[in-house]
């Protein structure tokens, strides 16, 4: 399994098993864990009994089960920080993608389980988000679009603590082909390109007592590297983890509720190392 998930890679034999032998280790106490096992199948994210990681009912159009949203894409290696026993998992959305009588989002988005929207481990402490995405070139986003794709919202729902975005940012100019890191006011603190065939990681430590945002990048199965210092943002407000695909529509000043969304709408996002670190004292697995 290793060998194969390794050798598939496009890189050169020497190199990929190099990269794979020396791929991601997680060195910090692991708070909340998205890592999706190898073993798992796509009706286990259904129901709350098999489904172990995510909150197998939100966030997402209640009549459509998560079997459905979800896919175990044809990535020819694994993310960093997921070894042989884990897997990738890609959040799609369609046009039925429509939370609760939110007609405005296309939205499908993960939680993880244990993360509550008040009391929760996720958001005290100095806490590392780490993920990793890639995109389906049969599944691209329309960039004319804004997508909200990772994100930590306040438990009152009124504000986010930070973004990970895509696409045409409604509120601010931005390169519409840059995934985009945001601070609780909308400003943009670091970006990069997005890549059509490669893994990109992510880390971005909260600092819940200090109120400071700081983000971590790498591309491929490189470590990863400081790409911000600590930058003032203020983390108050408690609440959860988001990790998917959020569509904004364009024409509208009422986002949530109306403006216009194309049909026959087919877009992914692949996600692999999903976690949660404890990054008291500076610990941050890279
Ligand atoms: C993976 O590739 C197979 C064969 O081409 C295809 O049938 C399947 O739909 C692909 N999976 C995803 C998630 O795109
Ligand atoms: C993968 O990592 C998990 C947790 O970090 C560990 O429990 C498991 O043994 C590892 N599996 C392999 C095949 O290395
Ligand atoms: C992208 O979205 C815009 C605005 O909704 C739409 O006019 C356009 O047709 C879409 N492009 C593609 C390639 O789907």
């Amino acid at each position: 399994m290793l060998a194969s998930t390794c050798l598939a890679g496009a890189l050169a034999a020497t190199a990929a098993s190099a990269a794979c032998t020396s791929g991601g280790v997680i060195k910090c106490p692991v708070v909340l864990s998205g890592q999706v096992p190898a073993s798992m199948k796509l009706a286990d994210f259904d129901t709350a009994a098999t489904n172990k990681i995510f909150n197998a009912g939100n966030v997402k159009a209640s009549n459509v089960p998560w079997s459905q949203i979800l896919k175990f894409p044809n990535v020819t290696t694994n993310s960093r920080f997921d070894n042989a026993s884990m897997k990738s998992v890609e959040v799609t959305i369609a046009d039925s993608s429509i939370f609760k009588t939110q007609h405005g989002f296309r939205r499908a988005g993960l939680q993880m389980l244990g993360d509550t929207n008040t009391g929760g481990p996720g958001a005290v402490g100095v806490r590392t988000v780490h993920w990793s995405v890639q995109q389906d070139p049969a599944r691209k986003l329309n960039l004319t679009h804004e997508y909200q794709n990772l994100w930590h919202e306040t438990a009152d729902y009124s504000a986010n603590q930070f973004d990970f975005k895509m696409g045409t940012l409604l509120d601010r100019s931005s390169d519409r082909n840059a995934m985009k890191i945001t601070n609780r006011k909308g400003e943009v603190v670091w970006s990069t390109p997005i890549e059509a065939a490669a893994w990109q990681n992510f880390a971005v430590t909260v600092d819940y007592q200090k109120n400071t945002l700081q983000v971590f990048y790498s591309k491929g199965l490189a470590p990863l590297k400081q790409v911000t210092a600590a930058l003032p943002n203020d983390n108050s407000g408690e609440g959860q983890y988001q990790i998917g695909m959020l569509k904004k529509p364009t024409g509208t000043d009422d986002v949530v509720n109306s403006g216009y969304q194309e049909s026959g709408i087919d877009e992914g996002q692949i996600y692999g190392g999903i976690f949660i670190e404890d990054s008291a004292g500076g610990c941050i697995s890279l």
